[in-house]
């Protein structure tokens, strides 16, 4: 390292150029040195050249897009890395935080490419893409009741792994099963396990990064506080996570599921009142979300809110049936609702898979179709009352495009502390918002135009939402709540008390410790102090 540094800053002085960490080096010849510091870190037996595609590499286009999730971050004028390196051993990763960080490059690290906001691969500064997609191994270890899995692996894969082995475990994460297990896990990672078993970073016991020093580190050598820090607090900020090890949960063998729609005229309304005062606290083992969306109404002309109820239950559809029938009543839930099936199959129901979808569909990386979009999140902590609601109706009509989807809290959620993980999301919370609009044209003005429509939406939520601070979810990436370009730490950084409340002093102490001159940065990473704080 510190030769390569010194070597590297006395050859930027022979050839007259300003100090390499400036970024003020013309982007040909910092791409220039970088691929030639790869070169000189390329083992014999896992050669980088490979790897890495420069912008002039026929695929160079069809990589980069392969995992852009959001295509208002795929437009001509979107801002492109200089060359990708698309690691294959974790000797590439890292070589390229190593070189990355002795020219002074910024790097974006990308495993599923999810990022609402694109931060795994647009930056406006000079950057690189280190993707992460090649690096998707899964090691299950059913003795344990453990799981090795890289950071490129997708849910899907997870699961199918899982499923494979086991008819009787499972893993807690999210619904969408392209997200990668690199950016899903560190930023919490939920699903409709949660209120049974908690979040993603809630079963995860040992990792491996690398970190600004190019080391590959486990979870006894990085120790407890950065092990705390990249499960939920977002790796981005910390390292390259190479590996998760998660603990394994157990499933029944067979769990029901359903899915009830009804309008306003079929009386959501109450359904929803009711399903306030029981989401957060009825048996773990259920969890019932609910999508909000406006539509039209049975008569010409006529608009209404759809409320669809959709669910897992980790158990059969008579203890479900007598659940609900004396919990949730208002729904009328029956039996020919509720659906049997194994656990891996409630998977494909709820990525609204057809009944009888074969399992390989969770092994495709093909995303099932591309839009352009914006999310935003809150966190309710009282229930919004029968009028409040009528009144939400008549703005969601107003608004006439996009929803929300609406996940319970409580059961496990409430007994972890706020503390413990990164995520501070815990227990008084009702349930959590995602504020939904997708659009099909990439036209400046149709983009503006959903934007202001989701913060309208988000806006008409504020009298019943959390306060001081107005809470989000850092998987819900949202540019809105602020942003921290130059890395300097600000009393009260806002993003930062929104994602992560106080647990946000602690990442920022950390942050300080292990990555004092902030190589590892976003828009909206975690800053670090400056000297005269520390
Ligand atoms: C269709 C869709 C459905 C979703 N559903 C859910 C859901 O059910 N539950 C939920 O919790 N969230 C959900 N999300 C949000 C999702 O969890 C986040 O977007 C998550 O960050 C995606 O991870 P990724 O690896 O796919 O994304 P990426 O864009 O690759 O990464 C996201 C962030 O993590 C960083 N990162 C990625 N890999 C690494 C690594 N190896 N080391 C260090 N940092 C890394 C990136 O730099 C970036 O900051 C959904 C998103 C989408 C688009
Ligand atoms: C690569 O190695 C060569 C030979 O050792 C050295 O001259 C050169 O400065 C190195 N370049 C970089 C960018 O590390
Ligand atoms: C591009 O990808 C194709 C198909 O994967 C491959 O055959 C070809 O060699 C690649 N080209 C380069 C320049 O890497
Ligand atoms: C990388 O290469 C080395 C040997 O060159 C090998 O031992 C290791 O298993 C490879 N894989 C990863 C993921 O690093
Ligand atoms: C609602 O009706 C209008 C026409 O009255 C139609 O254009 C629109 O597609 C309908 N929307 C939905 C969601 O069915
Ligand atoms: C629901 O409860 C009512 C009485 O409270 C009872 O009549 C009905 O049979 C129950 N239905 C189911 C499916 O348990
Ligand atoms: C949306 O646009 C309208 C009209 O252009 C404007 O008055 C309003 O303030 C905007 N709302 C938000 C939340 O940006």
């Amino acid at each position: 390292m510190k030769p390569l540094v010194l070597a590297m800053l006395s050859m930027y002085s022979i050839l007259g150029v300003i100090s390499p960490v400036s970024c003020a080096t013309s982007p040909s010849l910092v791409e220039t040195t970088f691929l030639q510091c790869l070169s000189n870190h390329s083992q014999s037996s896992n050669p980088i050249s490979g790897v890495v595609y420069t912008s002039n590499n026929a695929n160079f286009s069809s990589v980069l897009n392969s995992y852009v999730r959001n295509l208002r971050f795929s437009t001509p004028t979107t801002p492109k890395p200089l060359l990708i390196v698309a690691a294959k051993n974790y000797s590439h990763v890292q070589a390229t935080v190593v070189c990355a960080k002795s020219v002074g490059l910024e790097i974006r690290i990308r495993s599923g490419g999810h990022d609402y906001e694109g931060l795994s691969y647009v930056s406006n500064k000079p950057f690189i893409v280190l993707d992460m997609f090649n690096l998707r191994s899964i090691n299950i270890d059913l003795a344990d009741e453990s799981a090795w899995v890289q950071s490129g692996a997708t849910l899907g894969e997870i699961y199918y792994a899982i499923s494979a082995k086991s008819k009787v475990h499972g893993f807690p994460a999210g619904v969408c099963l392209t997200l990668g297990a690199g950016g899903h896990f560190t930023g919490g990672g939920y699903g409709n396990m949660m209120r049974k078993y908690g979040l993603s970073v809630d079963n995860i016991v040992d990792a491996q990064i690398v970190n600004v020093n190019g080391e590959i580190l486990d979870r006894k050598s990085m120790g407890e506080d950065l092990f705390w820090a990249i499960r939920g607090g977002g790796a981005a900020s910390f390292g390259v996570i190479l590996v998760w090890k998660i603990k394994l949960v157990k499933v029944p063998e067979k769990v029901t599921v359903f899915q009830v729609k009804r309008t306003l005229e079929q009386g959501a309304t109450d359904i929803v009142v009711q399903w306030q005062k029981v989401a957060d606290n009825i048996e773990n083992d259920l969890f019932v979300r609910v999508m909000l969306l406006p539509g039209n109404g049975s008569r010409e002309g006529e608009k209404t809110i759809t409320a669809t109820f959709v669910s897992l239950f980790l158990g059969d559809s008579v203890r479900l049936l007598r659940l609900l029938n004396q919990s949730l009543p208002q729904l009328g839930l029956q039996q020919k609702d509720c659906i049997e099936m194994s656990w891996v199959e409630s998977i494909l129901f709820w990525a609204s898979y057809p009944i009888g979808t074969s399992l390989d569909v969770l092994l495709s990386r093909v995303p099932k179709g591309l839009t352009f979009l914006k999310r935003k999140s809150d966190y309710v902590q009282e229930p919004i009352s029968k009028t409040d609601l009528e009144a939400l109706w008549k703005v969601m009509i107003e608004i006439g495009d996009g929803g929300m989807l609406w996940n319970p809290y409580g059961g496990k959620m409430s007994e972890i502390s706020a503390t413990e993980t990164p995520f501070p999301h815990r227990a008084g919370n009702i349930f959590k918002i995602q504020y939904s609009f997708n659009w099909k044209d990439g036209e400046l003005e149709t983009t503006n135009r959903y934007l202001n429509l989701t913060r309208q939406l988000h806006e008409a939520m504020t009298p019943h939402v959390s306060k001081s601070p107005r809470e989000a979810f850092l998987n819900y990436r949202d540019i809105d709540i602020g942003t921290n370009t130059e890395g300097e730490y600000k009393e009260g950084e806002v993003y930062g008390i929104k994602y992560f409340k106080h647990n946000f002093e602690r990442l920022v102490r950390i942050k300080t410790k292990v990555d004092p001159d902030n190589f590892f940065r976003n828009e909206q990473s975690i800053p670090t102090l400056p000297p005269q704080v520390l």
